[in-house]
């Protein structure tokens, strides 16, 4: 059977903590039912102790949404657990995800405390959580640039101690994908107690790296990858959830596992995210960018209209685009052009549609893309769009 890997959308948590974004609670759930939908494994719903906005969008999402494990984060003390567990309660899935930092820059600066007093507080936390709830998941923030030795303790103590799913964090995004891989697979040698429990990784895209270094950790036997809408998040953001998936999705031959999402919901989920967190979407950004189905030079628009597999490597139909785009400018070709006059509902003379042609060329050389509207006036009369 193939290995299933957990998709755990991180939009409403990580993703929140983009510059500029802040989303209502009302928001927050309309956006949760959409993943829901989309049938994500996990949505982590917020961060509960941060604000009591988001304490109350988290339990009106532990409450109304059904499917997913709703997952809610706290630092590893005992007011951020007990808060997070007020929040997600009367949920149907809860999960308390604690973390704490392990590289020595964090332990040092941020938490000034001892490699052994951050053991001792991991055991602590998941403790408490799974006092609440048999679903706890624990981090290591900063895992990346933590000490192997050191990170071993940490995830063995915190399985030890009750926790479900260890999470591997490249927090700053400074991984290559040969190193996170490697990371990932010698954790899973070096600590027995991984193999029962889900190893999840969550990527950061300083480096422009967040999707290529989940994928090579999924390649090295990690079972959930932490992802969000957009690539949302914190600084340069998270690994991109729709890249994740639809690279999961149509290079199965190379990573070999299952996902259970619906693909055909990525396309309206991006337009949902971006539409309530004012966030664009650059038009090149891999599958849900305006052009990812956009075809523009002749070549290419004459390979797609004889077999869309020339150009295309998944069909828009399967992220719920209706179909692609053919781009009308200057670098089109006539087959293009015929193409749209019988979209259109022209059916002239070839001597005419030829001359036409000429016209579109010099139109095409004044503009950076030519509608159908000017098509119709190059043509000289009104159609009846189809
Ligand atoms: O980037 C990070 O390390 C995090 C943790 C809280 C998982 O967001
Ligand atoms: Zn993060």
């Amino acid at each position: 059977m193939t290995k299933r890997v957990w998709i755990f959308d991180t939009t409403l948590r990580d993703g929140e903590q983009t510059p500029g974004v802040a989303l209502n609670a009302r928001e927050k759930l309309e956006i949760a039912r959409q993943l829901a939908k989309m049938k994500v494994d996990v949505i982590e719903a917020g961060f509960p102790v941060a604000s009591k906005g988001d304490f109350e969008a988290v339990k009106g999402i532990a409450e109304n949404v059904k499917g997913p494990v709703i997952a809610a984060l706290a630092r590893a003390n005992f007011r951020d657990i007990d808060t997070a567990w007020e929040a997600l309660k009367n949920g149907e899935n809860p999960r308390i995800h604690t973390f704490i930092a392990s590289s020595p820059i964090h332990m040092k600066y941020k938490l000034k405390m001892t490699p052994e007093q951050v053991l001792e507080a991991a055991a602590e936390a998941v403790k408490r959580a799974k006092s609440y709830t048999s679903d706890v998941e624990f981090s290591a923030e900063d895992a990346s640039r933590s000490d192997l030795e050191f990170l071993c303790r940490l995830f063995s103590t915190a399985v030890k101690n009750g926790a479900t799913v260890i999470n591997i964090p490249d927090t700053v995004g400074y991984s290559t994908p040969e190193e996170f891989g490697e990371l990932v697979r010698v954790l899973r040698e070096r600590v027995p107690e991984l193999n029962n429990v889900i190893v999840s990784v969550h990527c950061h895209d300083d480096l422009g790296m967040a999707v290529a270094n989940s994928l090579a950790a999924v390649k090295n036997g990690a079972t959930q990858v932490e992802c969000a809408v957009n690539g949302l998040g914190e600084r340069a953001g998270n690994a991109a959830l729709e890249e994740i998936v639809m690279a999961l999705v149509t290079r199965k031959d190379v990573y070999k596992v299952d996902v259970g999402v619906d693909t055909r919901q990525i396309y309206r989920t991006s337009k949902l995210v971006s539409s309530l967190t004012g966030i664009y979407i650059q038009p090149n950004k891999a599958i849900v960018g305006a052009n990812a189905f956009a075809h523009e030079s002749g070549i290419h628009q004459h390979g797609v209209l004889a077999e869309r597999s020339t150009y295309e490597i998944m069909t828009p139909e399967s992220i719920g685009l209706p179909s692609n785009r053919i781009v009308l400018g200057k670098h089109s070709g006539r087959h293009a052009f015929f193409h749209r006059l019988k979209e259109l509902g022209y059916d002239i003379p070839e001597e005419e549609a030829l001359k036409a042609f000429e016209k579109f060329k010099d139109l095409a050389d004044k503009k950076k893309e030519v509608t159908d509207e000017d098509i119709e006036a190059i043509l000289g009369e009104q159609v009846v769009k189809i």
